[in-house]
């Protein structure tokens, strides 16, 4: 099968790494890819992965790529060509593609839509309200004291969150987007939430329109310092499973939060087929669901994949067709760790450009591999290209051991201004080992 793969992440790295080593796959392409992904090479025949420069946001070169090369499925897994209706362009044309519809994407698209969606069908999540008046906006964040999470409806890059402890935060964020209209149309409404404490993870579920599928459980680190302190991030590190729940436990929440949401879909016939993300916070009343994505997070891709034993293109052919009852997810019981390396700045401004080091000697480590992220190939020297630059992946049999090896392998890549947290995983350790 011809594989068309659009984005250029490490999320987008690992999809194309582990669909490369299916049987199905003959000819793979990544728009626009990066360093790393040009290096991958097929399992069926050895052929490399061809990367060509068309934005993922550029949807009319994308398709007429897709026109062209005739790929038998394109995957995508960013929000923003989600969010702007790649899917339904395709499938006007005839052509293959994973990943939710314009409509079923509006769980990213719009948290505006999701939190009322929710609010609709009994989906456990935190009090919040809607609003695109400044001061009624101002008056509910004071009714929670100023504790609270302000929110940008629309798509942000991740950085439409202020997690606010009082009311001058709660107000400079509402300012922020309402006022100051920062990130234009996509805060013309803002969501508010109670502040929710408690335990964070990620699920992830494969749905097909009919069922749905549960991976594993999955941690994210999102904020920049250690400790969980400073502004949001993309997600710096990531480690899959938690211990913080059994299997039991985590069915029951994967249940509380999907069983309504589906019934939701069903009623309002939605039909949701791609990877649902919901970002949920264990909290002392219950699992209560933070926001959905509509699509594999980065880095939680990165420490699925290597551990996923079924075959990803079968995997993602069940899901376009409505034929995941016939599978079900198969997991290693190695635990896997991923260490983001970032440039120095990030989430603010960085300098990109950087010549990274220690590469090579790194592809040798076993049971380890270096997705990348923010990543080219200038003159045969790999350059930094992003905020986010490699994701230093390792798995090992037990969580221990994959942190030690994904630790020894980043101490041997280096470039200028290089920077990762120190403290992936730990919570594991500390709170449950
Ligand atoms: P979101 O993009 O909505 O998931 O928000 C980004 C991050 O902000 C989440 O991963 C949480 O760490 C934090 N956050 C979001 N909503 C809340 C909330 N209601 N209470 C506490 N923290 C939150
Ligand atoms: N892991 C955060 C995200 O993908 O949005």
């Amino acid at each position: 099968m011809k594989i068309l793969v659009v984005g250029s992440g490490g999320r987008e790295h690992a999809l194309v790494w582990k669909l490369a080593q299916s049987q199905h796959t003959t000819k793979m392409w990544c728009l626009p890819g990066n360093a790393g992904i040009a290096q991958e090479r097929l399992s069926s025949n050895g052929e490399v992965v061809e990367c060509i420069k068309i934005s993922p946001e550029d949807l009319p070169g994308l398709l007429q790529f897709a026109k062209v090369q005739r790929p038998d499925l394109t995957v995508v897994s960013s929000d923003n060509p989600l969010g702007m209706g790649i899917v339904d362009l395709f499938q006007k044309e005839g052509l293959v593609i994973w990943g939710p519809n314009k409509r079923a994407a509006q769980f990213e698209s719009s948290k505006a839509f999701s939190q009322q969606f929710m609010e609709r069908y009994g989906v456990p999540t935190a009090a919040s309200g809607v609003f695109s008046s400044f001061q009624e906006a101002i008056d509910f964040a004071k009714s929670l004291h100023g504790r609270c999470a302000v929110k940008v409806d629309g798509l942000a890059l991740g950085k439409g969150v202020f997690v606010c402890n009082d009311m001058q935060e709660a107000e400079n964020g509402i300012k922020t987007i309402l006022q100051d209209k920062t990130f234009g149309e996509a805060g013309a409404r803002v969501v508010i939430q109670e502040y929710l404490d408690g335990t964070e993870i990620s699920l992830h579920a494969l749905c097909d329109g009919n069922t749905w599928r549960l991976f594993p459980t999955s941690q994210d680190h999102k904020r920049i310092y250690a400790n969980d302190l400073g502004p949001n991030t993309g997600g710096m590190g990531a480690y899959s499973p938690t211990p913080f729940l059994s299997e039991e436990e985590f069915q029951k929440v994967a249940r509380s939060v999907l069983e309504p949401w589906f019934a939701g879909c069903k009623a309002e016939g939605i039909d949701y087929r791609g990877i649902l993300y919901p970002g949920v916070m264990l909290t002392k009343s219950g699992p209560k669901v933070l926001e959905f994505n509509a699509r594999f997070g980065d880095p939680e891709t990165q420490v699925y994949l290597p551990r996923l034993k079924n075959d990803l293109v079968e995997l993602l052919m069940a899901s376009v067709e409505g034929t995941l009852h016939h599978i079900s997810l198969e997991f290693s019981n190695s635990p896997t760790v991923c260490v983001v390396l970032a440039s120095q700045g990030y989430p603010g401004k960085y300098i990109a450009g950087k010549k990274i080091a220690g590469l090579d000697s790194v592809s040798s480590l076993p049971c380890t591999k270096v997705f990348h992220s923010g990543t080219k190939l200038s003159e045969d020297v790999i350059l930094t290209q992003g905020g986010r630059v490699l994701g230093v992946t390792a798995w090992g049999n037990t969580l221990r051991e994959a942190h030690k090896r994904a630790y020894m392998a980043v101490g041997q890549i280096h470039f200028d201004g290089v920077y990762y947290r120190p403290d992936i995983a730990q919570k594991a350790f500390v709170d449950n080992q």
